[in-house]
């Protein structure tokens, strides 16, 4: 078992990552026992929902739980409000916990009520899914989607704690722990060309990767918490992959869209070995690398992202592996990158 300390202005907190972690004495070490609400999705309760309240339970917590249905259509400000009437319903107080058992998903929805039930609670992530794990459990962004963008109603909360368990990583289907290895990439190219090739070659524990990049996440949070420059790079590949995501209205997951952004920028901007390189991983993981979406349609959706300032859109660049830059570029410029970059991924393949 091993912690990175996040050092974020408004919080410090520790992320525990080990394999066959007991979340109720974890838990007690850093919160007093209190009253618990567990949000969970159908498919991670079902594995994970009984053992998470057995353990919890018998640290001295009083527990609720509150499961919603799976997946990216559930992260509304509709079900953000029926967690919310439950945990009134149920008697939880602005001293209690919000606990988030899944991916994603889950712990976006959680901390975002955690951030807003009777003005602010205190949360906990217990990441299931990979992608969660090196990414979303970590650095306090929370938010829920509209019919028309993604994350566009949202809050930085950070988590008192996050214990993030590798054994759940078990369960995942092939194509979702391909999703976290994506955003697991993502660190590589924008960070660490060390890690980048580690995955590469396979030569990484699901532990020691997600050790890494909350370390890299977590320097990176801790010199910019509220997103006014520096950590826009962690956006590597969403501006292009949130559109990919909203135009197959959520058919698509986070990480594949995050896959086909970082491929076609890649081929775009960087040189060709080393653009081959890229593709080769992703492709490696069976990841998405280009998408059938009209090309305009694409660019156009980015007026929905919350880096648009004006008419322009604050966009990620590789500039080589491990090293990226950040640019402004209007609408009619985004474009031509990511039709020169989606032209390029067809030639490379
Ligand atoms: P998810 O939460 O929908 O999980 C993917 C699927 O895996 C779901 O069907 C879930 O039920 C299932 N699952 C979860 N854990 C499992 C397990 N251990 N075994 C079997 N099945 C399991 O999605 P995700 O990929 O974890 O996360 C994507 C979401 O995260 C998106 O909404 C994205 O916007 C968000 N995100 C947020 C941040 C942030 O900084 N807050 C960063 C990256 C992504
Ligand atoms: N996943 C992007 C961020 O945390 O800033």
């Amino acid at each position: 078992m091993k912690k990175v300390h996040v050092a974020a202005s408004t919080k410090e907190y520790d992320v525990t990552v080990g394999s066959g972690l007991d979340y109720g004495v974890l838990l007690k070490e850093v919160h007093a026992p209190c009253k618990l609400m567990v949000v969970s999705d159908d498919t991670v309760f079902s594995l994970y929902g009984e053992e998470t309240l057995k353990s919890l339970r018998e640290a001295g917590f009083e527990t609720f739980h509150f499961v919603f249905e799976h997946g990216e259509k559930s992260k509304t400000l509709e079900v953000a409000e029926k967690l919310m009437i439950r945990m009134i319903e149920d008697g939880i107080t602005k001293t209690d916990l919000l606990v988030a058992l899944g991916g994603g998903v889950v712990g976006d929805l959680t901390g975002l009520v955690a951030s807003i039930f009777l003005r602010g609670m205190e949360f906990v992530q217990f990441p299931t899914t990979l992608l969660a794990a090196v990414d979303s459990s970590v650095g306090g962004k929370t938010a829920v989607d509209l019919p028309n963008g993604k994350n566009m109603v949202g809050a930085f909360h950070q988590p008192i704690a996050v214990f993030c368990d590798t054994d759940k990583f078990r369960t995942l289907p092939e194509q979702t722990y391909a999703e976290g290895m994506a955003e697991s990439i993502k660190y590589g190219i924008i960070y660490d060309a060390g890690l980048f090739e580690k995955i590469e070659k396979n030569e990484i524990t699901d532990e020691d990767l997600v050790i890494r990049c909350v370390e890299i996440k977590a320097e990176v949070v801790a010199k910019d918490e509220f997103d006014k420059g520096p950590r826009h790079i962690l956006n590597f590949g969403h501006t292009l992959g949130h559109a990919v995501e909203t135009l197959s209205r959520y058919t698509i997951g986070h990480g594949q869209g995050v896959a086909i952004g970082m491929a076609v920028l890649s081929a775009a901007k960087l040189p060709g070995s080393e653009a081959k390189r890229v593709l080769s991983v992703l492709l490696d993981r069976k990841l998405p690398v280009k998408t059938e979406f009209e090309l305009h349609e694409l660019a156009l959706q980015a007026r929905a992202d919350k880096k648009r300032h004006g008419d322009l859109i604050k966009v990620v660049l590789p500039v080589s592996v491990g090293e990226v830059v950040l640019k402004d570029v209007s609408v009619d410029e985004w474009e031509e990158i990511i039709r020169e970059g989606t032209e390029k991924v067809s030639k490379i393949m």
